[in-house]
């Protein structure tokens, strides 16, 4: 069957992932969890992919992976799972030492996006924080411009901090 029939015959809020051995369907009301990434999951991890346009807005996970290796102590990271579909990844800058929470990585693969997944990711790494010592706020910096995150980050309730890093504007939320 092709894609083009495929959205003929189903909402377009449903998305079929073929390629999956189970031909599963994930959907706005789909179980989101974050879980380990492993040997076993990895290469479906790494075939996640943002749009083209995106792409200047966040590293592809084989990057943030890698960079994860060299930062052992304080790179945190997940899949993000929809059902049993991995759609997505995050990472987090986990440094209990500095009692600092800063969103590193976060990206929802195209086919994926504006099913509410990435809202969900965020409050599992939110209730993930919570637990870390003397966590009371988390960060985030975004990059701004066309079809960027940043709406999506105030829509959760991040507000500027009136800092920059680099390029990169930096929010913040309390918890
Ligand atoms: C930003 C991103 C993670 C959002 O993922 P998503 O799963 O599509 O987001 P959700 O469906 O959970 O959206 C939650 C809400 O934010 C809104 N939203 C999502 N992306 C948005 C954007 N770029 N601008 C404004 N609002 C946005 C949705 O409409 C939705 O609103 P609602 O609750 O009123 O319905 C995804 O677009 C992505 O991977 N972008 C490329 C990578 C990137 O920019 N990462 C951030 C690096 S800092």
């Amino acid at each position: 069957m092709t894609k083009r029939l495929l959205t003929k015959v189903w909402p377009e809020s449903i998305i079929t992932n073929m390629t999956d051995k189970n031909s599963t369907t994930v959907n706005k009301n789909s179980t989101v969890t974050l879980r380990k990434v492993t040997k076993e999951n990895l290469r479906e991890i790494f075939a996640l992919e943002v749009t083209p346009k995106q792409s200047k807005y966040v590293a592809t996970n084989e990057m943030s992976i890698a960079q994860a290796y060299f930062d052992r102590e304080i790179a945190w990271f997940r899949a993000i799972y929809a059902d049993e579909t991995p759609v997505g990844f995050l990472m987090l800058s986990d440094d209990a030492s500095k009692q600092e929470y800063f969103i590193w990585r976060l990206m929802i693969d195209a086919k994926y996006q504006k099913l509410g997944f990435a809202k969900r990711a965020m409050e599992l790494l939110f209730d993930y924080v919570r637990t870390r010592p003397g966590a009371k706020e988390i960060l985030v910096s975004y990059v701004p411009g066309d079809e960027g995150p940043q709406g999506f980050y105030e829509k959760l309730g991040f507000t500027p901090t009136g800092e920059m890093e680099g390029d990169e504007v930096l929010m913040r939320r309390d918890l």
